[in-house]
């Protein structure tokens, strides 16, 4: 008899599960906690049958789990009807980092602890957000579509081609990801690079930035935090969103914060797909007041084929740099995300509980993360 059940809920890895066996994040390789799970008297059962809620096997299986596990790039929605009829569930791990896919509010109505990975893929992201930015400010996509069809049209795709370079470039959230990006883009001897964040970077990491922008660029007054979001936006030519989703921030890129965003300017967005209006994001791109918008995050995961983003382009055939969400699932990121979980599953099951902490986003009924909003304690 197993001393409980752990459900884990994976993509499908099909054939590439088998020509990869460092695909560790998908449902055939389970993030090779198996035999671990077993070893420690718990059974577990893992799907990739999700949705919809109430009849996947998800909720079937929620009814009696313990412990439930799942991604940020294929995300069971641990929804509060779903929390509610769980009555077993002690612990939700994000095998990734981000945990919106779970109600927060509603795991501490009933001390749900949540736990993620924090920092397992952070680099990961980083490095897909300058090459989003680069994507679209080069007008890569149009350029490369050219190269395969067998055209030659140079003046067609240099047309709406820049360089990053003297441009102003902004990121709303400056926690591990957007300082890492602010880091990197230091590189490309930017005009300016701005954050908007409620919790300010430490004096070390501005000193850290502005050093290196004084070797590399001549200039050690790289960067500078801004107190206003409509006037961040409005002084930008590249906007990259990198802060959690939750009530503060959903929805934040609607059209009346679009509209105050430059002619011309493109937005990133890496974190969740929530915090954008889909149909706001797609308009400003198809009608031209955004020259692009580029990502990996979506509103629901898998995005429905009929997504506006999936289909939107500027007037000049180019700006969508989209991609299903993969960002912060490399192979190397896998690797770090599975050994976390099984860091976080080994506390839980030895019943110590010394979880690292900032791996906990809430604990025994309140949050412990300082990143979900501004909150005051309980
Ligand atoms: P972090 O916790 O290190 O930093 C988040 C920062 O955002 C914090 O400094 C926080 O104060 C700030 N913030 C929160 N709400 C804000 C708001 N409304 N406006 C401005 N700033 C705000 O988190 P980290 O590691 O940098 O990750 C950020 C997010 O990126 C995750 O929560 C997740 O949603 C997303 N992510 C996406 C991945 C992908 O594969 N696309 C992978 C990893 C994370």
């Amino acid at each position: 008899m197993a001393k409980g059940k752990v459900l884990l809920v994976l993509y499908e890895g099909g054939d590439h599960a088998k020509q990869v066996p460092e695909l560790f994040g998908c449902l055939e390789n389970e993030l090779g906690i198996r035999k671990f799970v077993e070893d420690n008297g718990y059974e577990l059962v893992s799907t990739s049958d999700k949705d919809p809620e109430p009849n996947s096997k998800v909720d079937k299986e929620l009814a009696d789990a313990e412990i439930v596990i799942t991604t940020p790039f294929f995300p069971a929605y641990i929804t509060k009807t779903r929390i509610e009829k769980a009555p077993k569930l002690k612990i939700a791990i994000t095998a990734g980092v981000g945990s919106d896919h779970i109600d927060l509010n509603a795991a501490n109505e009933k001390k749900i602890t949540v736990a993620e990975v924090t920092g397992s893929n952070v680099v990961s992201v980083a490095e897909h957000v300058l090459m989003t930015i680069l994507v679209l400010i080069r007008n890569f996509v149009p350029a490369h579509e050219q190269a395969i069809s067998g055209k030659w049209d140079i003046a067609g795709a240099a047309k709406q081609e820049f360089d990053l370079e003297d441009k102003v470039i902004s990121t709303v959230g400056a926690g591990r990801i957007g300082f890492r990006v602010l880091e990197r883009l230091i590189a490309f001897n930017p005009k300016k690079l701005y954050y908007y964040d409620y919790q300010e970077l430490p004096a070390s990491a501005i000193k850290q930035l502005n050093d290196v922008s004084k070797i590399l660029n001549g200039r050690d007054d790289i960067i500078e935090r801004v107190e206003s979001l409509e006037e961040m936006v409005s002084k930008s030519d590249v906007v990259t969103i990198n802060c959690p989703l939750h009530e503060k921030s959903k929805g934040l890129f609607n059209k009346a914060l679009i509209s105050k965003m430059k002619k011309g300017s493109y937005l990133v967005n890496t974190a969740r797909g929530a915090i954008c209006i889909e149909d706001d994001v797609a308009e400003a791109v198809n009608s031209g007041h955004l020259a692009g918008y580029g990502g990996d995050v979506w509103f629901p995961q898998p995005a429905p084929g009929t997504h506006p983003w999936r289909s939107m382009k500027n007037p000049y055939g180019g700006g969508n740099a989209m991609t299903p969400h993969v960002s912060g699932t490399s192979l190397d990121a896998q690797a770090r995300y599975a050994a976390g979980v099984k860091d976080i599953l080994k506390e839980y099951f030895d019943g110590t509980h010394n979880y690292r902490p900032q791996d906990i986003i809430v604990i025994d009924g309140d949050y412990s993360t300082k990143a979900y909003g501004q909150r005051t304690k309980k």
